[in-house]
Parts: C-alpha cells; structure tokens; sequence
C-alpha cells in the first residue's frame, strides 16, 4: 500500500489545501486530521495549539504517513519547529508559501494579513515576509469571527456578509495591493471577503504555494506515488462526522467522502 500524505488542520480549513493538492497530485493518497471538536485554534494559548497539533501528527504518525502538511496557520506559527524536532518524516507548513505567494502578487510591496488572533499574535506573516522582502509593509487584522462562520457550515449564505464588513472595516483607509488569507479556513469565504475590498487589491492562499512545496519535497526524497490511479482521501474529525461529511462534500466536490471519528 501506498504511505499516504497526511494533512492537519484545527478543522475544515486544511480542506483548501488538500483541494490544492488533489488538483495538482490526485495520485497522492491523503490522510486528513481535523480537530473539530476543539475548534477554534485562533483564539487558544500557544502551549495548548503545541500540544494539540503535536497530539494530530501523533496519530497520522501511527498511520504511518510518509510526510506532514500542517495546513493550519495558527499551528504553523507556534508548532512547526517543534514538530520538526519531534518526527522524522519531512514538514511542511503554510505561512512560508503563504509569504511567498503574497510578495509573488504585489507590485507595492503593501501586503495585508488576514489571520486567527493567535497567528497575528505570533507575528510569523511579518516575519516571513520582511525575511523575503525586508521592505514590504505589512499591517495585520485579526477576524476572529470568521472560523466559527466556516466551521458551522454557513459560509455560502447571505447572512453573514454583516460581520465580514464589520470585521474588515479597519482596512478600509488603508494603502495596500495584496491580502493574504492567512487562515485556511477564510478561501470558503473567498466571495464575501473580495465583496469588501478595492477591485484592484488581489486575494491570495497559501494552497497554492504550499502545493509547489509538497511537490518539490516529494521528488527531492523519492516519495511521489506510484499509483497509476486518483487515490481516494480519507478524513477523520474529533467532531461531527456528518457535518465534516457535508463540508467535504460541498468543497471538494466529493459526493460521499469517507469520513470517521477520531480520538485524540
Ligand atoms: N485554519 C486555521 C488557520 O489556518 C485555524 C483556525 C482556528 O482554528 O482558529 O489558522
């Protein structure tokens, strides 16, 4: 059997990174931890996101995955390093890629993040992208709001459109070109959030990005899938399974995803 690539997430987000990747490498068998149940991340202590991502890749660890994509922002920030000190298989996080992407997209140099508060807390965007570019300006805006609207499945609806404007307000007087989805969880709400920003300022992820990464580690260690088929994704939640299930089904355009419960 082929070893799978396992994909991390504080719940529904990692979706939009794992959509990336079965675009780009649909052979690639993935196996997916989100941790639902004790959704959001954003708003938890640096000590608590360690010990729940570290518990994630625990279990995949188990299922013997052959490489690791932290496709959270939140525990990227506060746990890739750690992560990489604790497991042999290679790491991959978002906020690298997602750095790169956004300077990749900007003609000014102007970039604003949007992030969980403990993302925008630990600063890795800024850091990132003065690393890249030492004179991007980079102004960050927490939207604690917006995960708990993805994880309770009411992205796609009307109602919420109060809040993303409410939210984005702080940028309105703002000079920039580029936002980047610091979250992966905020692509679901790819729609309502351009519905608040100047046409000429480009949206962009990490998944794309992120995508590249994965790819390029799996040709430099010899790991890419020899399977001559699309591999079917399996997912498991600490939440609930059928509102997981309907998440799946709707953004990866699967129609009946196989989907379990999981302890941590
Ligand atoms: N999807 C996550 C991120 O990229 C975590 C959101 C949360 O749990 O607060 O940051």
């Amino acid at each position: 059997m082929e070893a799978p690539i396992g994909v991390i997430d504080s719940g529904v987000g990692g979706l939009t990174v794992v959509k990336e990747l079965r675009n780009r490498l649909p052979h690639e068998p993935i196996v997916y931890i989100g941790d639902d149940a004790r959704c959001p991340y954003g708003p938890r202590s640096a000590e608590e996101v360690i010990q729940f991502t570290v518990e994630m890749a625990s279990a995949l660890s188990k299922m013997d995955i052959k490489m690791l994509v932290v496709a959270c922002n939140t525990a990227t920030a506060v746990a890739l390093d750690i992560l990489k000190e604790t497991f042999s298989f290679p790491i991959i996080g978002v906020i690298e890629p997602g750095a790169r992407a956004a300077l990749q997209a900007s003609v000014t140099g102007e970039i604003v993040v949007l992030g969980t508060v403990g993302t925008v807390n630990s600063g890795a965007y800024s850091q990132a992208i003065r690393l890249l570019s030492p004179r991007a300006s980079v102004f960050q805006l927490a939207c604690p709001e917006f995960v708990p609207i993805v994880e309770s499945g009411k992205y796609k609806t009307e109602e919420v459109g109060g809040t993303i404007q409410q939210t984005l307000q702080p940028l309105q007087e703002l000079k920039f070109d580029t936002a980047i989805l610091g979250c992966t969880h905020y692509p679901l709400l790819h729609d309502h959030i351009k519905a608040q920003l100047r046409n000429d300022v480009t949206i962009v992820s990490s998944a794309i990005e992120t995508v590249h990464d994965v790819e390029r580690t799996l040709m430099s260690e010899g790991l890419a899938s020899l399977l001559d088929h699309p591999a079917t994704p399996v997912f498991y939640t600490t939440g609930e399974v059928h509102e997981f299930q309907a998440i799946v089904s709707d953004w990866l355009e699967i129609s009946e995803p196989i989907v379990k419960q999981i302890k941590l």
